[in-house]
Parts: structure tokens; sequence; C-alpha cells
């Protein structure tokens, strides 16, 4: 097997690239060969050192606006890394058409919610805000909308009445961490295609349980 060289683009704390690096081992059909982050201050950047993975930092606030300044300095690292496959963990840039366009089919992004449900920031407080008693996150290719794009997969978690924000986006990002490296691995090992729009991915199983919130009584549960 071929691995594909991987690049994973953070802006802080970079649990999401964690728990992909720590499921990237030999066997696994991407090779993690660079960390690059937009802030020199993310914490994710020594974790990946640690791990023995080359980082690098360009600043997005040194180009001030010029996004094509920005995203030729990142194409220079992402090249002299050989970079074939590209995820965003926590990466909070918007990228601009013509670069997402280049990577078409071969970058994919995390996000706190289930989509289209709750694009955008804030994700856990909205997702509060409106009531509902699931939530989630989702691994989708990226296209030149925002927080859109098709969806690999998926993981809903129940809201609980006694949930802050920050319980909430606790239960969604242990989830983020299994999901990720899932979903990364069916495209890195070319299981993915797009037709109208959306995503099918060969060889998975879907699950075949629901998830009810609240819990209806047992005499409420059909018997099937
Ligand atoms: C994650 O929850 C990820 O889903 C979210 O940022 C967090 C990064 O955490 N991403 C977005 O909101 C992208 N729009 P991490 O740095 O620990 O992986």
């Amino acid at each position: 097997m071929k691995r594909k060289r991987l690049a994973l683009l953070i802006s802080g704390r970079g649990s999401n690239m964690a728990a992909i690096l720590a499921a990237a081992g030999p066997d696994y059909p991407a090779e993690p060969v660079l960390v690059l982050s937009n802030r020199a201050d993310a914490a994710g950047l020594e974790v990946a050192a640690a791990r023995g993975v080359a980082t690098a930092v360009v600043e997005s606030r040194a180009f001030k606006g010029d996004r094509t300044g920005f995203e030729a300095a990142m194409e220079a690292e992402l090249a002299q890394h050989g970079v074939e496959i590209i995820t965003l963990a926590g990466f909070m840039r918007v990228l601009t058409p013509d670069f997402v366009r280049r990577w078409e089919g071969r970058l994919i992004n995390i996000h706190p919610s289930l989509l289209p449900a709750f694009p955008g920031l804030d994700t856990h407080a909205r997702a509060l805000a409106a009531g509902v008693r699931l939530h989630g996150c989702t691994v989708h290719l990226v296209t030149t909308g925002v927080d859109e794009g098709p969806i690999l997969a998926q993981a809903a978690v129940p809201v609980l009445p006694e949930d802050t924000e920050a319980s909430l986006a606790a239960r969604v990002l242990a989830e983020e961490h299994k999901l990720y490296p899932a979903a990364l691995y069916w495209l890195a090992a070319g299981r993915v295609r797009v037709e109208a729009g959306r995503a099918i991915i060969t060889g998975v199983d879907s699950a075949r349980v629901s998830l009810l919130n609240p819990l209806p009584r047992a005499a409420l549960l059909s018997k099937q």
C-alpha cells in the first residue's frame, strides 16, 4: 500500500490532529508528514513535534487580509513536504475558492455540529439555544461554500437537560476523535467517490442503531 502524504492544518489545541496522529500507524493509508499552523502559539505544534512530525507556521496575521499571499506561503510548505492530502483540524481560517479547487477531493474538514445544522462558529451554544435533543459532528469534503461539501461521516450525541456549552462540547469532541481518523482512512484508501453531491464510501457498514433522546418508556417502544 502506498500511503498518502498527509498535512494536518491546525490553529490551536490540536486534539483532532493528535487523534489522527495516534491512529496513523504503518497500516494506515495516510502518513502524517506535516502539521501546519496559522498561529505560532498553537498548542498542537508541540504535540506534533513530540511525535516526531514536521511542523511549520505560516502566520495568517502577517498577511493582513492578503489571503492569496497567505495561501501561497502555505502551498510552498505543502509542496516542500510532498503533501497529497489535507485535513483541516480546527483550522480557523476560511480558504479561498482557488485553494479549495486545487485540493478538491483531497481536502477534508471536521465541524462540530450535525451539518447542515449550525454551520459557522459557536455551534454548541447555538445547539443548546435551539433546544435540539441530538447534536454531534460531521466530517466532510471541503468545497467552496463554508461548512458545506459532501458529508463523509457523522456522529450524534444526546443533549442532556443539565448540559452547559462546555459539557456538550466535550461530549461531541470525544466523538470527533473517533470519527475523524475513520473518515480520513476511507478517503486516503481511495474508497470515497462523489455522485450528485453525495459522498459514497465503498466497503463500510452503516450503523443499524438509532439514538432516541429522551428515551421513551420501554412500553412505548415497538418490539420488532
Ligand atoms: C474542534 O471541535 C473542531 O470540530 C472545531 O474546532 C475544534 C478544534 O479542536 N472546528 C471548527 O469549528 C471548524 N469550523 P482541536 O484543535 O482540539 O482539534
